[in-house]
């Protein structure tokens, strides 16, 4: 009995260690870009991403809105909305990103720009649509709009009718408009965007996401009658190998069940 006691404190022990790792890598927060020089697993994955998703969408005039969510902070939101928003970009399509994240916008990092003058200073008529949506430095396809300063209520700003104008209008300038979110069950932020979307893909992390909290999240999607065009597993880790997957798996579920 000792001896099974001992094993259980070691391995509690190790668990403990791991996570404090965890959480302190994941609080750590990096601007990652897929490139030339990227593993080709991870080029390959978020390759496979891109034509799932053109094929998820469904048919729409003008340019696809599409949604990135997840329940909770560090999932990878950021991470993968600006790499596969630079993949079709690649393809020679028009893209933008808006960081709808009015709280904690990271996407002006990833180009060493400044957050402020973004889409709050848009919302609330402080700045022009041209002085609003900035051309990112890795490709001239690719822009972005960033957060702009924390604005006292940012919901009553998100489901403006300038909000919906103004992802019309984008619609019509590019091929595909993606809108990086803050998470879903802290903030109801994001749910005021939603209806003006052509549906949300989930980004949930290997080993970090809880099934529960993904449950809750396509409940909240559902209600709010958002198409849930499918859900990417990031940094996913191969179970029987035992080493990092290089990163992302991708589960296509054609808006079957949000229908
Ligand atoms: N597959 C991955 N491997 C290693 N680090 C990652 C991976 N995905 C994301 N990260 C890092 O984790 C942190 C949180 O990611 P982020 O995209 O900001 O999450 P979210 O937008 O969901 O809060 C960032 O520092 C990011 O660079
Ligand atoms: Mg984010």
């Amino acid at each position: 009995m000792k001896f099974l006691k001992e094993i259980r404190r070691r391995r509690d022990e190790k668990r403990a260690y791991k996570d404090s790792k965890r959480i302190q890598q994941l609080s750590q927060r990096t601007e990652y870009l897929v490139d030339e020089n990227s593993p080709p697993s991870v080029r390959e994955a978020f390759r496979s991403i891109k034509v799932a998703l053109s094929v998820a969408v469904p048919k729409t005039e003008g340019g696809k809105a599409i949604f990135v969510a997840s329940a909770y902070p560090y999932a990878g939101k950021t991470m993968v909305a600006v790499n596969l928003a630079s993949m079709f970009a690649l393809s020679n399509l028009k893209v933008v990103i808006v960081d709808v994240d009015m709280r904690r916008g990271q996407i002006a990092k990833f180009f060493r720009a400044t957050h402020k003058k973004g889409l709050s200073e848009y919302l609330s008529g402080q700045i022009s649509y041209e002085d609003t949506v900035r051309v990112s430095p890795i490709n001239e396809n690719l822009s972005y709009i960033a957060c702009g300063t924390h604005p006292p209520r940012p919901y009553e700003l998100l489901e403006s009718d300038q909000m919906k104008e103004l992802i019309e209008r984008l619609r019509k300038e590019y091929d595909y408009v993606i809108i990086d979110t803050p998470p879903i069950l802290i903030l109801s932020d994001a749910l005021a965007v939603a209806p003006y979307t052509d549906g949300a893909v989930i980004v949930a992390r290997h080993e970090t996401t809880y099934l529960r909290d993904i449950e809750r999240e396509l409940e909240l999607l559902r209600f709010a009658k958002v198409n849930v065009l499918g859900a990417i597993v990031n940094g996913y880790k191969d179970a029987r190998r035992q080493r990092e997957h290089d990163g992302y798996s991708y589960y296509y579920d054609s808006a079957r069940k949000s229908k």
